[in-house]
């Protein structure tokens, strides 16, 4: 694994989106249970005392998840490949409840937690060239003209996830708004440090689950569309 530097650059050059709603949702008992007894085993504190290289092995091949939602595709994915850790992130606790929950129903050993935004994870606690992979998917589309300054997928953040990446790193986004995804393929096919790993948008990968929202997508004739980009 290449040298890991400590993550201090770029944070004053990343325009800080706020690429989430303010919700409250109310937790299920079962998620409530699961985050009680669960959350010191798999979770971790995004704060000053976090630090990645002692939190994971030099060895470990670490992909972020970034906005889990509820965690289905996360469980599926960390279940198909147990020799990958997941950092599955997201700004809503009762989600990360359901997925720890889940995933301790499959015994799962590779799935971690973090309640944080995403940004300020990037920018502020992983160092560079330190993720094996970055997983977006579908993230929220702010389908308004006005609101599209909110959308994750911006060249500022992509070029704050991709110095996060090792090289080789894959960078995969997937979204069911076209106008997004037309913007997800001009942004990362204009960051110099990735490589699109087709012409265009990727054939759907079988090995990327169905996801909750990917579902409500779907049943509203939304075009589903996935990009899978190399960091060089
Ligand atoms: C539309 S949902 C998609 C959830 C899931 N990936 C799926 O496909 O079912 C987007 C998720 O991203 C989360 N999110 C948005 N911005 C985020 C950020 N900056 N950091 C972490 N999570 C974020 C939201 O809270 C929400 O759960």
């Amino acid at each position: 694994m290449p040298a890991i530097t400590p993550a201090v650059d770029r944070t004053e050059t990343v325009r800080h989106i706020r690429s989430f709603h303010a919700r409250r949702s109310r937790i299920r008992p079962s998620a409530a249970a699961a985050l009680d007894r669960l959350w010191p085993l798999w979770g971790i504190e995004i704060d000053a005392d976090f630090n990645f290289a002692e939190t994971f092995s030099s060895t470990d091949s670490v992909v972020l998840e970034i906005g889990c939602g509820m965690g289905d595709a996360t469980v599926a994915m960390a279940a198909a490949d147990p020799s990958t850790t997941i950092l599955a992130v997201d700004v809503h606790t009762p989600g990360l409840g359901v997925l720890l929950r889940d995933s301790d129903r499959l015994g799962l050993q590779n799935v971690r937690v973090a309640e944080c935004d995403a940004v300020t994870l990037l920018s502020e606690h992983i160092p560079h060239d330190a993720l094996s992979g970055i997983r977006i998917y579908f993230p929220d589309p702010w389908p308004k003209q006005r609101q599209h300054k909110r959308r994750l997928i911006q060249p500022e953040f992509v070029a704050l996830a991709t110095s996060r990446l090792r090289p080789g790193g894959m960078f995969h986004c997937a979204t069911d708004w076209r106008n997004y995804a037309d913007q997800m393929l001009e942004v990362l096919d204009a960051e110099p440090l990735l490589r699109n790993n087709f012409e265009g948008f990727a054939p759907r990968p079988t090995w990327r689950p169905v996801t909750r929202f990917e579902r409500k997508g779907i049943a509203v004739g939304h075009e589903i569309n996935d990009l899978i980009f190399t960091r060089v």
